[in-house]
């Protein structure tokens, strides 16, 4: 059983997961209508990981015999400046999502709750990789001026691919 104060944390956070899911699904969209193929691609597996996020704690939720109370989710934005803004939006968010994390540990902790604390330790270890992709795409961007040719070649470096690694560069080009 979980206590009604870990149980509506959980909650929040299943919810904010969705809203990651839903920002990113709709930066994908952005970037398809920007014909940045790749881009798109890359987006659009880390909505579907968001996704996934939400539906671990939704089932630890119910494995404790907790009740999931799905909220409603805030309209996500659809248009951005660049490709830089847009990313810089995502970094912005994954670091929001961090602090949320760091918050559900500690009322988890402050609750005696042990397999809370212990179930949530993933989704820390998870928020390091997360905000260092972005990042990383936001520093390659960078380099590259967000035009051009060397957009031109991220985009197609990013293309057919799904791993998060293909954001951090040559190095780890599948
Ligand atoms: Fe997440
Ligand atoms: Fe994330």
């Amino acid at each position: 059983m979980m206590k009604d104060t870990v149980q509506a944390a959980f909650n929040a956070q299943i919810t904010m997961e969705l809203g990651a899911f839903y920002s990113y699904l709709s930066m994908a969209a952005w970037f398809e209508a920007e014909s940045l193929r790749g881009f798109a691609a890359w987006m659009r597996h880390h909505a579907e990981e968001e996704m996934v996020h939400a539906m671990k704690l939704y089932d630890f939720v119910l494995r404790r015999r907790g009740r999931v109370l799905l909220a409603p989710l805030a309209g996500p934005a659809t248009n951005w400046d660049s490709p830089l803004a847009a990313l810089e939006d995502a970094f912005a968010h994954e670091r929001q999502v961090t602090r949320a994390i760091d918050a559900l540990v500690e009322l988890a902790e402050n609750e005696r709750d042990r397999a809370a604390v212990s179930f949530l330790q993933w989704f820390v270890d998870e928020q390091v990789e997360e905000e260092e992709v972005v990042d990383e795409a936001i520093q390659n961007l960078r380099r590259i001026g967000d035009f051009g040719p060397g957009l031109y070649l991220l985009d197609r470096e990013l293309a057919g691919s799904t791993g998060a690694e293909a954001a951090g560069g040559v190095e780890n080009e599948e």
